[in-house]
């Protein structure tokens, strides 16, 4: 492992642990995708997960869900152990486009994440109806709030999603590569709403992401996994080429040009389809679109 700072560390952050991973393990069959994993993540605290196609990330927020069971080690949410369909923490799963035929529209998916659990009762009231809009405006969505989720580009269903996924007041926001379809504006548009929730709520934030540049003035640390193991740690202990290259076992170089970081060199970027170079030009979340 990995966390350099302690497992308790934290930069900006001196709130509560909402999320504790201790040697945290995770293995499927033979091959384990990461082990060892010590992390506390505060109310309050933005931690950025970077890493190659397969490294294990989204595993990593499925654990954290109680999706999949980890391997070994504990993982407990505000101190009690890990509960599948804990309400208070919102997810933001990896992008998959609405099937056609689902009879929701925009607003019901947000109203989802109000009610929760109460899905199929005649709701909403007006607060529930007020949060509901609330989130509808923040995410940009008025233009579309009525029509059907299966009609909508992938970017205004991304943005319903991080809004859904708000909606229930978590303490804890899973966010898998949630800027992934989305325009430069509207990637800083929910960058920003994040942000601004995680401080104001507060939450705590894991997020994914194939391209750090759009949220690196948010980022208080950086949990980044190679080749199964993890480096966790500030954006400038973690982003360098000599902890890069010890992790990857080759020659890495991390560049920061303009206020961005490019990462050259991972053995996966060598795919123009995979890896996690940070360029303003080439993240994968770009190429996939
Ligand atoms: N339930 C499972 N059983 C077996 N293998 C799995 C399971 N879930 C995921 N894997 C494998 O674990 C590896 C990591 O998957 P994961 O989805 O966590 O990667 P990722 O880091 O999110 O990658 P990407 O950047 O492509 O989203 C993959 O090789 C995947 O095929
Ligand atoms: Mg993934």
């Amino acid at each position: 492992m990995t966390d350099d700072s302690g497992p308790t560390a934290s930069p900006s952050c001196d709130g509560e642990a909402v999320l504790s991973l201790r040697d945290a393990t995770l293995r499927f069959g033979e091959r384990t995708l990461w082990s060892h994993l010590d992390l506390d993540v505060r109310a309050g605290e933005f931690v950025a997960i970077l890493g190659a196609n397969g490294s294990g990330k989204s595993s990593l927020l499925k654990a954290i869900l109680g999706q999949v069971a980890l391997s070994s080690g504990t993982a407990t949410f505000l101190g009690r152990p890990i509960a599948r369909g804990n309400r208070r923490i919102g997810y933001v799963p990896q992008q998959k486009l609405a099937d056609e035929g689902v009879p929701l529209r925009a607003q019901d998916l947000v109203a989802l994440g109000v009610d929760g659990h109460r899905f199929g009762f005649p709701l909403p009231n007006r607060q529930r109806r007020q949060a509901v809009d609330a989130l509808i405006r923040q995410v940009h969505a008025q233009p579309y709030r009525r029509r059907p989720l299966s009609l909508l580009s992938g970017g205004e269903q991304q943005r319903l999603r991080v809004a859904q996924a708000l909606a229930g007041e978590p303490r804890l926001l899973l966010c898998d590569e949630p800027l992934l379809s989305l325009d430069l504006a509207y990637q800083a548009t929910i960058s920003e709403l994040v942000d601004t929730s995680r401080r104001a709520n507060p939450l705590g934030v894991l997020f994914v992401t194939h391209d750090i540049n759009p949220v690196l003035s948010m980022v208080d640390r950086v949990l980044y996994l190679a080749g199964g193991q993890i480096r966790v740690g500030t954006p400038d202990e973690v982003l360098r080429s000599d902890v890069l290259s010890e992790l990857y076992g080759s020659r890495v170089d991390v560049i920061r040009t303009h206020g961005r970081i490019v990462v050259v060199g991972t053995p996966d970027d060598t795919h123009p389809h995979a890896g996690h170079d940070h360029t303003a030009t080439g993240s994968p979340a770009e190429q996939r679109r």
